[in-house]
């Protein structure tokens, strides 16, 4: 599959699931303490840095990117898909949320203090995702973070599963974690916890890593 046609199948298959995907998980983080906690460190240290604001990439209908307003950040949201962008201006209308994919941001070298990608870069196949690692180095500043939300497994090569709404990947953290070390990120922090009963039976993560402060 080429990048433009994986790009092309997930944002119909988002698309067409917005509203329902809205309304199941608009308020998902009030069950989750542990990403609440890593989102709160992620915060702190992004307001401490002070190196511009931040992208929620792959914000679907903006519920992540409103928690992150609530925590103080000047945060916008990124999506593929004009349904999930549409919902998210309507439920959060003081916040910025542009279509967009992160393969390719429309941003200028340097500008963000941090990035989030929470269950996004899930649905990039792995041979591409150097690249959107890449991408995000270029647009955080130095000293910026990147925080990645993902689907756990112990395997070391990553392993396609069946999301409901379309293609994705399990990583190892480790594993990804040395993708993004390529890119130039270090590693900051990392979360890893097992699966809740109404949760689909893999482990979630969140890995916290930072570009280095230039010298
Ligand atoms: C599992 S949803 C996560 C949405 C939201 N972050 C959340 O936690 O509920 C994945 C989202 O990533 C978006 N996405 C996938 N690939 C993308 C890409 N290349 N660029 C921007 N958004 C993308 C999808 O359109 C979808 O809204």
């Amino acid at each position: 599959m080429t990048e433009a046609s994986v790009l092309h199948d997930t944002k119909t298959a988002y698309d067409a699931v917005a509203p329902l995907y809205a309304e199941t998980f608009s308020n998902v983080l009030e069950t989750l303490p542990m990403e609440r906690a890593m989102l709160a460190a992620f915060a702190e240290l992004v307001r401490a840095h002070d190196a511009g604001p931040v992208a929620d990439v792959g914000c679907g209908p903006g519920h992540v990117t409103a928690y992150l307003h609530g925590l103080g950040l000047t945060a916008f949201g990124v999506d593929l898909s004009s349904e999930m962008v549409a919902l998210a201006r309507q439920a959060h209308p003081g916040l910025r949320f542009d279509e967009g994919s992160m393969t390719a941001l429309d941003l200028a070298d340097g500008v963000l203090g941090g990035i989030l990608a929470f269950y996004s870069v899930i649905h990039t196949p792995p041979r591409l995702l150097p690249a959107v690692f890449a991408e995000f180095h270029r647009v955080l500043a130095p000293g910026g973070h990147l925080m990645l939300g993902f689907f756990a497994g112990d395997d070391p090569v990553p392993q396609e599963f069946d999301h409901k709404v379309t293609l994705a990947y399990r990583w190892s953290p480790d594993g990804l974690l040395d993708l993004v070390r390529q890119a130039g990120f270090a590693e900051v922090s990392r979360m890893l916890r097992e699966p809740y009963e109404n949760e689909r039976q893999f482990k979630q993560a969140q890995l916290l890593v930072r570009k280095p402060p230039q010298p």
